[in-house]
């Protein structure tokens, strides 16, 4: 078996040099990640409510490869972010797109991560959560087990057959139009006690989180790799974010070429920042 990779810290600059080997219950890379305790959330109007997205792109800004995929794209640094991403979360938020196209099923944790999401107060259990107001959902997503919640309106058209195929309590209707008020669908969520929200995307999904002012935290990673094509960005929004959102960056991670960031948000929308984690500098 192939060992993962070690992640040197860029930034912040007084940890730079520093290299994160892969561990067990990889507890150096969680304590990177922290979700916002109770009350210290950056998003006043919803401080229980912490988004996070989780995205990668090649340089020169492309959201998936040739494949029409990111798995073209993503790399063993990229797995292991990625697997401690969720360890972390108490929910995956898609949206359809992704579903279909990247064959979502179940998002199981690591076994070894699982007494740290425990200590955290976490269940072993992570949630996967689809966004989808009228579009088919693959037979895959919707046999997994735990049955993933569907965040959908009461005008989808197979509203009652997705109900009895997955179960009423795993449909969570949000509205009753074409479009899914994304600050509601987080409300729904919260009252399950799911909190630690990790988007995994799409590109349009997180362009509408970004859009709503939603959206607490960017974890990117670059892959060293140009691929061109119509590849959509990470960000998908049809129009400008203006004033753009600035962030500023938690930290900064290399392996092999492979830069991995996580950016605070400011979305520039009346509220400050949150500083949930460590400051480059
Ligand atoms: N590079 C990366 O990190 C990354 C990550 C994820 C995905 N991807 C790639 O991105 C592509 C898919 O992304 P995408 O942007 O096309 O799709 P997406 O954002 O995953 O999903 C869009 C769909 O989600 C539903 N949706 C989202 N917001 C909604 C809202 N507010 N109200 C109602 N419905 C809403 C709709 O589903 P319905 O059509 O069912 O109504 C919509 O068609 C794939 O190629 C995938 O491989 C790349």
């Amino acid at each position: 078996m192939v060992e993962d990779p070690a992640l040197d810290v860029l930034l912040p600059v007084r940890r730079a040099g520093h290299r994160i080997a892969p561990s067990a219950d990889e507890h150096e890379l969680v304590a990177l990640f922290p979700y916002p305790g109770s009350g210290t959330a950056g998003r006043t109007s919803r401080p229980a409510v912490h988004v996070r997205a989780n995205m990668v792109s090649t340089l020169d800004g492309a959201a998936t490869g040739a494949d029409r995929v990111s798995g073209s794209i993503n790399n063993a640094a990229d797995h292991r972010v990625f697997a401690v991403l969720r360890a972390v979360a108490d929910v995956v938020l898609i949206g359809a797109g992704t579903a279909r196209a990247e064959g979502y099923a179940d998002v199981q944790v690591p076994t070894a991560l699982r007494a740290g999401r425990r200590a955290r107060g976490q269940s072993d259990t992570l949630e996967l959560a689809v966004i989808s107001a009228t579009g088919p959902l693959p037979d895959g997503l919707l046999d997994a087990h735990p049955r993933p919640l569907v965040i959908t309106t009461t005008a989808r058209p197979d509203l009652v057959a997705l109900q009895r195929r997955i179960g009423a309590d795993r449909v969570l209707l949000v509205g009753d139009g074409a479009s899914i008020d994304l600050a509601r669908a987080l409300d729904v969520l919260a009252a399950r006690g799911l909190r630690r929200v990790l988007t995994e995307g799409g590109p349009h999904l997180v362009g509408e989180l970004a859009r709503a002012g939603l959206l607490d935290e960017l974890c990117l990673t670059w892959s060293p790799l140009v691929v061109a094509g119509p590849a959509p960005r990470i960000v998908d929004a049809t129009g400008w974010l203006a004033p753009a959102v600035t962030a500023r960056p938690a930290h900064l991670l290399h392996s092999a070429g492979v830069l991995l960031g996580r950016w605070i948000l400011d979305p520039a929308t009346g509220s400050a920042a949150s500083s949930p984690g460590p400051l480059a500098g």
